[in-house]
């Protein structure tokens, strides 16, 4: 009998397409996901959880105009680390996050991948939520101040069961938002297919979580760390301060 470990097996993808117009004129030049988060591209941070979590086959999606450039700075990944890199385009260039991990269906090759979006930065260790991972979802929340710019989940009077989650709700009911680390077994890419256009024309990744949740097939864990996206001047700002100070710099 052949025995494996789930965590060899479970293949990473990182969501780095989009046209970041949050962060224009920053990214007129380049892709928001190679703009600097101290000392490193914002795109080797997701690459670094990954690897931390043993996730050594990657598979970037991007798209836009400045895709080419992503080449030129991972180039095969071997200096980072990773064993086997693929890219892939993203035709709609804002089609949604949905929309960005169909494109990895092929790369899946029918087993779960580690979804984690590019522009979303953490020292948070996750290998124990993907070494036990067998099936449906697990998402990872993150208690934050402005949880109406994520996702934020509903709970039950428990307070630990998702009854729902709303996409950037105005009156957010709960002070958790949804990061952008998600482990989906294959049934992600026939979700996706069901899914239909957002208000804001996209397909929205937290459709395909509401979808796990209504089969009861979606756990979450606690993102124990530092976490932040990067998609705003303001939170890219925060991303740089926190890792500069982690790494040592005396920010006045
Ligand atoms: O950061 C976590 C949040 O990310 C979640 O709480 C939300 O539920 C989720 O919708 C998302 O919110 P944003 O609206 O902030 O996502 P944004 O459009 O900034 O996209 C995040 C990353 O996803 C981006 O850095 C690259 C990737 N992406 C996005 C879009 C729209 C793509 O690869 N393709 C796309 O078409």
């Amino acid at each position: 009998m052949i025995s494996y470990s789930p965590a060899k097996i479970m293949k990473g993808v990182i969501l780095a397409g989009g046209l970041a117009t949050r962060l224009y004129p920053l990214t007129h030049a380049t892709n928001k996901h190679l703009l600097p988060v101290y000392d490193k591209p914002m795109i080797y941070y997701p690459i670094q959880v990954l690897l931390k979590a043993g996730i050594d086959e990657i598979l970037v999606v991007t798209g836009g105009p400045h895709a080419g450039d992503f080449i030129r700075v991972l180039q095969n990944g071997s200096d980072l680390g990773i064993k086997h890199l693929e890219y892939t385009y993203q035709t709609k260039p804002d089609g949604g996050i949905a929309d960005a991990l169909d494109m990895a269906k092929d790369f899946a090759d029918g087993g779960p991948v580690a979804v984690i979006l590019g522009d979303n930065t953490t020292d948070a260790d996750i290998s124990k939520g993907i070494k036990s991972f067998k099936d449906g979802a697990l998402i990872f929340l993150k208690k934050v101040a402005d949880p109406e710019r994520y996702g934020v989940p509903v709970f039950d009077k428990t307070g630990k069961k998702i009854l729902k989650i709303e996409e950037k709700p105005k009156v957010p009911k709960s002070d958790y938002a949804v990061t952008g680390l998600y482990v989906y077994d294959n049934s992600v890419f026939k979700i996706i297919k069901t899914l239909k256009l957002s208000e804001r024309g996209q397909l929205e990744v937290t459709d395909i979580n509401n979808a796990y949740l209504r089969k009861g097939a979606l756990r979450w864990e606690e993102l124990d760390g530092f976490w932040t996206d990067a998609g705003t001047p303001a939170s890219l700002f925060k991303a740089n301060m926190f890792w500069a100070v982690k790494k040592g710099v005396n920010l006045l």
